[in-house]
């Protein structure tokens, strides 16, 4: 579970945008999905894009599946979804807003391009939902 930047301030920032869930209680509500799912996850948050890269990068050497929600590196960095598309394990990316209906910036998805699929809009459920999706399409690969 990859977070980018300025979700370590999810609680109270832009909560009629976000919602008032911290990044802890989304943690928490992906562990529980998690454990539910008998999986294991791995929960991270960075501010910074090349972490980010490095991230994806050892995602694809020791994970089997990637649920990334690259905040504002959405819709700029061409360098995470090249890290992306140069790892061999799916990938769901997850917002909490939908960004779509939002400023016109926020339409375009680098991330879309790489990643099986999209979850928006549903607030931290779909951080749930992103969990499930990853454990589905992990466990499609392996049967
Ligand atoms: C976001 C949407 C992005 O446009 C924004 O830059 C974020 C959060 C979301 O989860 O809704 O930081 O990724």
């Amino acid at each position: 579970m990859l977070n980018g930047p300025n979700l370590n301030l999810l609680g109270t920032r832009e909560p009629d945008v976000y919602g008032r869930a911290t990044l802890s209680d989304i943690e928490a509500l992906c562990r529980d999905a998690a454990a539910g799912l008998d999986v294991d996850i791995v929960f991270e948050q960075t501010n910074h894009e090349g972490v980010l890269v490095d991230l994806i990068q050892r995602a694809g050497r020791e994970a089997s599946a990637i649920v990334i929600n690259p905040a504002a590196y959405t819709h700029t960095s061409i360098a995470l979804l090249d890290a992306l598309k140069g790892v061999d394990v799916p990938a769901v990316e997850v917002h909490l807003s939908q960004p779509a209906a939002r400023e016109p910036f926020r339409a375009a998805s680098y991330a879309a391009l790489a990643a099986a699929g999209s979850i928006a809009g549903f607030g931290a459920m779909g951080y749930a939902l992103a969990v499930e999706a990853a454990a589905r399409l992990a466990r499609a690969r392996l049967a």
